[in-house]
């Protein structure tokens, strides 16, 4: 039942499409939204989640697969058309399920009419829509700041003498969003989308899009690394003036206030990879008047430890002001899929900790089935990341098909394997969605178990976070209390069995392993090595 107190996005489960990886209804080998809709019964029925955010499906010369827009308000042709889009809300609404789409703010693409326009004369009414400068007397670029994607972050324009600022790919060239038209055009393209009827915004480098004004020089960075993977040349530098400048907030109070006019609520959701709580908190607003949600990527810059993992909740838990909601994420289109990161036995564990923990849980694509990263052979590699900068930091081996039955192209597409925008994994005979329906203990069988649970019981989808301080080295224990309903989850980051004191006697509700159904527990619960249990105490 829902409960009039928390809104649909905190009580229900995201699920993110990658369309070109999802399923394909035309035999080109790359996903479409008429694919999204075949499987919304799968999403809704099936795995039971509540809303789905679909990456960019935008018109693109897809440099970025997607996230280089060249018009905001269209869909490109490789995906469909906006009648389908309109077909997919309809349909995703019919269900009751949500619909959130991509919001990219920070750039365009470079074939996007406002940036040939932009680029084509000094004079141009959009030159300064972009952000252009002069080189220095000595002709190099304005200052010393990095492409994420490898390289400087300015490109120089041959036929207008001046160089264009780009974060990404020089494909991708940054907006000044410090001009009121840009603001302007973009909160429009805002409104659009909100008209067709889109229950919210996940956005893109969400803290990028307002930079220093003066353009100072980023300082060298003293320490090895600031993210949580290693960025190559782009962590020799402190991200100080590049990105995060505090203007960026009155714009995201006025996005706020735009997205809550609207009715049913919507959503805004933000990329933020920051790492540094206090900072990261700030994206809610002070008065929690700005993003209904930065994205939560802290587990992702864990160790997979039971005290560093329960340290991250906990100190989630404790930098979030009074009222706001916290989320998790612990996998998505740009990171190695955490199957290879930490091993299938610990995903499953890690499937419990998502699912039972306070706030809202994003889910990617595949994940349900245990999808493994893939070794995608230089050959096939599409991924500029990974050409453009280190080999390693390409992202194709999370993006490959969605493998949906063990035909020969997965049930992906009618296209043959090697025509698909990327290889399938090598286990798809066997990790896919019809295999593992007839598998009763199958990875996406604890999915569907958890996201019942999570739906059923509202001390799992509201109710306070209490870490269990007496719990065995490499255990994170805590309890979900509503009401009269406690509960209890206990997870084993160790392949040892373990000892779980428990506080009164209760009755398993889900074991990791799927085969503890209704087990009735005393004063010691025994966790299997790499098993997780969700408890029902008291009864
Ligand atoms: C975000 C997206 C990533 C994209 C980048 C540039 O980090 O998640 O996929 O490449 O922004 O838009
Ligand atoms: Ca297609």
């Amino acid at each position: 039942m829902p409960d009039a107190r928390y809104a649909w996005w905190q009580t229900g489960v995201v699920y993110q499409i990658y369309p070109r990886s999802f399923k394909d209804t035309n035999g080109d080998g790359i996903g479409d939204l008429p694919g999204v809709i075949e499987k919304l019964d799968y999403l809704r029925e099936t795995l039971g989640v509540d809303a789905i955010w679909l990456s960019p499906f935008y018109p693109s010369p897809q440099a970025d697969f997607g996230y280089d827009v060249a018009d905001y308000c269209d869909v490109d042709p490789q995906f469909g058309t906006l009648e389908d889009f309109d077909r997919l809300v309809a349909a995703a609404h019919r269900r009751g399920l949500k619909l959130i789409v991509d919001f990219v703010p920070n750039h365009t693409s470079d074939q996007h009419r406002w940036f040939k326009e932009s680029r084509s004369a000094r004079t141009s009414p959009k030159r300064d829509w972009y952000v252009w400068r002069d080189p220095k007397p000595d002709g190099s670029p304005p200052n010393n700041w990095l492409s994420v994607f490898g390289g400087g972050a300015w490109e120089w324009d041959e036929s207008t003498e001046q160089f264009y600022l780009h974060s990404f790919l020089k494909e991708q060239p940054d907006l000044n969003w410090r001009n009121p038209e840009v603001k302007a055009a973009m909160f429009d393209v805002l409104r659009f989308w909100l008209a067709r009827g889109v229950d919210g915004f996940r956005i893109d480098v969400a803290h990028a899009f307002m930079k220093d004004p003066a353009l100072r020089d980023n300082p060298p960075n003293p320490h090895e690394g600031t993210f949580h993977k290693p960025m190559g040349e782009y962590d020799t530098q402190l991200h100080l003036y590049d990105k995060a400048h505090p203007d960026i907030h009155p714009i995201y109070r006025e996005i706020r206030r735009l997205i809550d006019s609207y009715d049913p609520p919507r959503v805004s959701i933000g990329e933020m990879h920051i790492y540094d709580w206090e900072k990261w908190v700030r994206y809610y607003g002070e008065d929690l008047d700005e993003l209904h949600m930065p994205f939560n990527f802290a587990l992702l810059n864990t160790a997979w430890e039971a005290a560093a993992v329960r340290a991250t909740v906990d100190a989630l838990e404790a930098a979030l002001p009074e009222g706001a909601w916290p989320n998790y994420v612990l996998n998505n289109h740009d990171e190695t899929r955490f199957v290879t990161r930490e091993g299938a036995a610990q995903a499953r564990v890690a499937a419990v900790l998502l699912l039972t923990l306070r706030g809202t849980p994003t889910l990617y694509y595949g994940e349900e089935l245990g999808m493994a990263e893939v070794d995608v052979p230089r050959e096939r590699q599409q991924d500029p990341w990974g050409f453009r900068s280190l080999p390693e930091l390409t992202r194709d081996g999370c993006r490959t098909p969605m493998p949906w039955d063990a035909s020969r192209s997965a049930g992906f597409s009618d296209a043959p394997p090697e025509r698909l925008w990327l290889p399938l994994g090598d286990d798809y005979k066997t990790v896919n969605v019809e295999h593992e329906l007839r598998e009763p203990r199958s990875m996406l069988h604890l999915y569907r178990k958890l996201l019942a649970l999570r739906s059923e019981s509202p001390a799992l989808h509201q109710g306070p976070y209490c870490p269990i301080d007496e719990a065995p080295e490499d255990c994170f224990v805590f309890l979900r209390e509503a009401g009269d309903e406690k509960i209890l989850v206990a997870l084993n980051f160790s392949s040892d069995a373990q000892q779980v004191a428990l506080p009164t006697p209760g009755c398993l509700l889900l074991s990791s392993h799927l085969d503890r159904d209704e087990e009735k527990v005393e004063d010691t619960l025994t966790l299997r090595g790499h098993e997780a249990v969700v408890v029902r105490l008291g009864g």
